[in-house]
């Protein structure tokens, strides 16, 4: 306020001033636009309105609740067991389906692949690759070439029970150590790389006789690899006319498998992971490309 108490009108604008002065820019008492007081208004209504029936206020060891007795927690605890009864019934389901039908069944289908791809980061992804790519030694998940078969009752088996587990269903299989245990030469194991080379594509075959690798691999290979090398499920012996190779596909890689042998292991995953987690996985590696 002025110094005499009367209201100052400031000349220019007809409007009565606060009497506020800073370096003599003076300001107006303008009332407050209308919409704006209402908001204001409303907002404390609703403040009110809010604390009567939502939980607000805090006291001394608990809280008010309101009327509605809302809270966060609970709505939660309702959705998870919701959420919990779903996943047990699917789960059941999986498990009952035959796979042809896990297959056709969209949600059934989605959900077994959402669980398996979290196990399999969770517990595959060390070896087989966060992509199940694979790497030398571990087999790629996602093509269709297989050690030991790619339909979804193989697949499922090879996981419960394992390669060279310790369960006593377990897969085995080794790939002799034809040179360190003197089964063959030097020489003869060049052969038989060379001729393996020429199967699978990576070499012509120029002036090479064929002949004495063909004996060689009849006599010492065909045993396991088949008579055509196109490999066998049931001793999870590799196809080595095919482009893939677990363990390398250069000379000296080659060489090494057949001169000091190979034993892929995996553990067996039966009784450390639960059945819909096994079923799932299973399915999930089976969708993602290479499933038969
Ligand atoms: C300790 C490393 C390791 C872990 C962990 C592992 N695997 Fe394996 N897995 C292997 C190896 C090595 C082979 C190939 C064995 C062989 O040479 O016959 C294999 C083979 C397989 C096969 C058979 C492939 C074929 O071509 O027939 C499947 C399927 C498979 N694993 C799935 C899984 C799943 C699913 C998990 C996770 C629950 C898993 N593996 C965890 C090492 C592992
Ligand atoms: C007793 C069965 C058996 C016999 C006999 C055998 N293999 Fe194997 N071979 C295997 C198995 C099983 C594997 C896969 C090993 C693994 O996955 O750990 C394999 C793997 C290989 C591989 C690696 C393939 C890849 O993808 O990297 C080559 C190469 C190979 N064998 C060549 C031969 C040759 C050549 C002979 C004959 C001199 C032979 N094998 C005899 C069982 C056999």
């Amino acid at each position: 306020m002025s110094e005499n108490d009367k209201p100052v009108i400031d000349e220019y604008s007809g409007v009565e001033t606060t009497g506020h002065d800073w370096d003599g820019i003076q300001e107006l008492n303008n009332p407050l636009p209308r919409w704006w007081l209402w908001s204001f208004y409303v907002c404390i209504l609703w403040a009110v309105v809010y604390w009567v029936f939502m939980p607000s206020w805090p006291l001394v060891q608990d809280y008010t609740r309101g009327f509605l007795g809302y809270s966060q927690r609970a709505v939660v605890a309702e959705e998870l067991k919701s959420l919990t009864e779903a996943r047990a019934d699917l789960g059941k389901q999986l498990l009952a389906s035959e796979p042809e039908k896990i297959v056709q069944d969209k949600g059934l289908l989605e959900f077994a692949y959402a669980a398996g791809k979290t196990a399999f980061a969770d517990n595959c992804a060390g070896c087989h690759g966060s992509g199940a790519g694979g790497a030398k030694g571990y087999p790629n998940l996602n093509d269709d070439d297989w050690l030991w078969g790619g339909s979804l009752n193989a697949i499922e088996t090879s996981i419960r029970f394992g390669i060279g587990a310790t369960h006593e269903e377990t897969h085995f299989s080794e790939m002799p150590a034809f040179g360190v245990d003197e089964m063959l030469s030097k020489d003869e194991i060049s052969t038989l790389v060379t001729y393996l080379q020429i199967l699978s594509g990576q070499q012509a075959n120029g002036t090479e006789n064929l002949e004495p690798a063909k004996t060689l691999f009849a006599d010492n290979c065909a045993s396991c690899h088949g008579d055509d090398a196109a490999g066998d499920r049931e001793q999870g012996a590799p196809n080595l006319r095919d482009a893939i190779w677990l363990f390398g596909k250069d000379k000296k890689a080659i060489f090494e498998t057949v001169h000091a042998g190979r034993k892929g292991m995996m553990p067996a995953w039966d009784g450390r992971l639960d059945p819909v987690t096994i079923r799932a996985l299973a399915v999930y590696i089976h969708t993602r490309g290479g499933g038969e």
